[in-house]
This record gives C-alpha cells, structure tokens and sequence, in this order.
C-alpha cells in the first residue's frame, strides 16, 4: 500500500473512530479494542476523560492496557465484571450481515469476550474491511500449545489450509501463552457453520469468527460514515 493509500485508510478509521466515541456516555464500562482502528478510538476516548468524561474500561490485550492507563482511562479487570455497556473494536473482514473475522492483531480472545459481554458491540472500520463473502483474510486460531498438532490436523479436515504464526521466524505467543494458526478456508458460504465446526474442537481456545456478537459496524468511506446494523 502506498503512502497516500495509507493516509487515505487512516483519515477514514480516525472518522470511524470518532463516530464510535460520540455513543459512549458517562459512567459507562466500555471494552477496548485492539489494532489500529481501535487504537484511535482509545486516543479520542482519553481525549474526552482528559475533558473530564467519567468511565472505565477493559482491555482486550496487554498492549491496549498500556495505552488506555497512559491515556488516564482506568482499566477494570476484565475477570471481575460482568457486562460491558459498549465496546469499540477493529476487524480484518465484515460483511453486511454483521459477521467478522477478528484476530489479525493476535488478539482475538479477549476480544471475544470483550464482545460476548458487550450490550452493544460497536466495530469501526475503514471501507477496506468491507466483503461479500469471509474468508480473503485467514481465520486466527488460538490454540493451546500441547493441542498444537491435533487442532492443526482437525483444521485440515475441515478443509482448512494451516499455518503456525510467526514473528522474525519465531513462534508467535498471545498474551495468553498459546500459539496462533493462521487457516485458510477459502472463501466461506457458511461462517455460522464454520465457527461451529470449529468450536467442537478440544484444545482450540477461539477462532477469529464473530457472529453474532456485533450490534452494528461504523464504516467510513470517504468522508461518508456508514453504519450496518
Ligand atoms: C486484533 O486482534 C484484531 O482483531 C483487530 O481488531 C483487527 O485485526 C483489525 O485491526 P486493524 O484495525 O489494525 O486493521
């Protein structure tokens, strides 16, 4: 991508972003994001609490912690709550049926759970994200380790074309200690059918399909914000 296509994509994920924000209200446990997009999304947030904004927060990675304590929002335990009032995430892919692949960042547990806990899972994304049909982008799979080569082998019966992640030639760790397998299904008739298949596999902790879990996705295309809901 060049660096206009770049800066075009960011103007169009800050706009997303600042949309998103505007629906949080005071006193709200809001779950924070992870990635790019929702990185904005987490600036304009400690923007607002600097302007004296009252929330909370959790976060869906170590990484979005940091960010959100730097940025003076107060970080909840994510273990010790249970329901978020409004998330803000990123995703690698949706559709207009509202369902995502997540997990490109290597976060897609937490994410889960943030979403699966949300009353109202808000995505933000730019209109690159947007397809017909899942399945361009790779499915993560986060696996325990000792479970490596047995959810790797249950992929490739699924028809799915795995691949261990790395980062410089080295396996790649979540926060949480496991491995990701990156799996290619091709393009997916059937992403319900799919998550399923998936989540009867002992040893594989979440996969990168959301469905279900979105209440609408805030896209900016152009200077133009687009909402699916
Ligand atoms: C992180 O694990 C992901 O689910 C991200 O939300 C997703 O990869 C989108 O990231 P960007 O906003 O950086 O494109």
């Amino acid at each position: 991508m060049g660096i206009i296509d770049q800066n075009h994509q960011n103007a169009e994920k800050l706009a997303a972003a600042k949309a998103a924000v505007k629906l949080v209200k005071n006193g709200d446990i809001v779950g924070l994001g992870t990635g790019t997009t929702a990185t904005f999304a987490i600036k304009e947030l400690g923007k607002l609490v600097a302007e004296g904004l009252n929330i909370k927060a959790v976060a869906s990675s170590i990484r979005t912690e940091e960010l959100a304590k730097s940025l003076g929002i107060e970080i909840l335990n994510l273990g010790e709550i249970s329901s978020v009032d409004i998330s803000i995430d990123g995703a690698d892919e949706f559709t207009e049926g509202l369902d995502l692949i997540k997990g490109g960042g290597g976060a897609l547990f937490r994410e889960k759970i943030v979403a699966s806990m949300s009353k109202n899972a808000i995505i933000v994304t730019d209109a690159s994200k947007k397809v017909k049909k899942l399945g361009s982008f790779t499915v993560p799979v986060e696996v325990i380790p000792l479970a490596y080569q047995y959810v790797f082998d249950q992929i490739t019966k699924l028809n799915g074309k795995g691949k261990k992640r790395t980062t410089d030639h080295q396996d790649y760790f979540t926060d949480n200690g496991n491995l990701i397998i990156d799996a290619d299904f091709g393009l997916i008739d059937d992403p319900k059918a799919l998550s399923n298949d998936l989540n009867k596999i002992d040893g594989l902790l979440a996969h990168g399909l959301f469905i279900d879990l979105t209440a609408q996705v805030i896209m900016s295309e152009q200077s133009e914000i687009i909402i699916f809901k």
